[in-house]
């Protein structure tokens, strides 16, 4: 919550700088991208040291987090940088494509979010739940390009998240496979 309770005070306190509606913005969708990589490290950490298993307890914390910031970011952007005004949204939404990349991660939040409760669990099933959850990388990863394509040409700013990103999406198979070679070593 440090980074909601930092803009609240600079809010109240009238220093949230010389582009507030920037600030805002800036602060609230780079932690929702933070906060959802940050709960997709968790379960690879979780198979390399077993002794972190207890982190498991955090995931839905982290991703329900990103939905709060993602949601913050998405209302700023409705309230302060259009102006409620549906014409601008839906000009934004067609032509700036770092806006379309945008919006799409954050429909793509929405059913994780709506599917996080446990009756929710129980109703889909382990396994259609974890196939609806899969959709977290996809979010991630336009929230990637989304990043990518909001930067000017030569800042390197989103290239810390791009790299931990990518070594989360590689870590899935290598993981898996590494498991299925214990499996097969034990059972030889
Ligand atoms: C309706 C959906 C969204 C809209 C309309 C939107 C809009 C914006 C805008 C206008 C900015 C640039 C602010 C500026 O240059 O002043 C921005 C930055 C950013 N957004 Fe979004 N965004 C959306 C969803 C998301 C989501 C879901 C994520 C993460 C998964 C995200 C991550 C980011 C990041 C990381 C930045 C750059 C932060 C930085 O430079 O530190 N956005 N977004």
């Amino acid at each position: 919550m440090w980074p909601a309770a930092l803009l609240t005070y600079q809010g109240v306190t009238n220093t949230l700088g010389p582009d507030p509606t920037a600030n805002i913005e800036l602060t609230t969708g780079y932690n929702t991208l933070l906060l959802l990589i940050l709960s997709l490290g968790i379960s690879p950490l979780r198979r390399l040291i077993p002794q972190l298993s207890w982190l498991i307890k955090f995931r839905r914390l982290l991703g329900l987090f990103a939905f709060f910031y993602g949601t913050v970011h998405m209302l700023t952007y409705v309230a302060l940088y259009a102006g409620f005004d549906l014409n601008t949204m839906v000009t934004d939404i067609a032509k700036r494509k770092f806006i379309t990349i945008g919006v799409a991660a954050w429909l793509l939040l929405v059913p994780l979010a709506a599917t996080s409760t446990n009756w929710a669990i129980r109703k889909l099933g382990g396994k259609n739940w974890n196939r609806l959850h899969k959709l977290v990388y996809v979010a991630a990863v336009c929230g990637v390009i989304h990043y990518w394509w909001q930067v000017k040409t030569g800042v390197l700013s989103p290239l810390r998240l791009t790299v931990v990103l990518a070594v989360l999406l590689l870590a899935r198979p290598v993981l898996a496979w590494w498991q299925r070679r214990k499996v097969r070593v034990v059972a030889a």
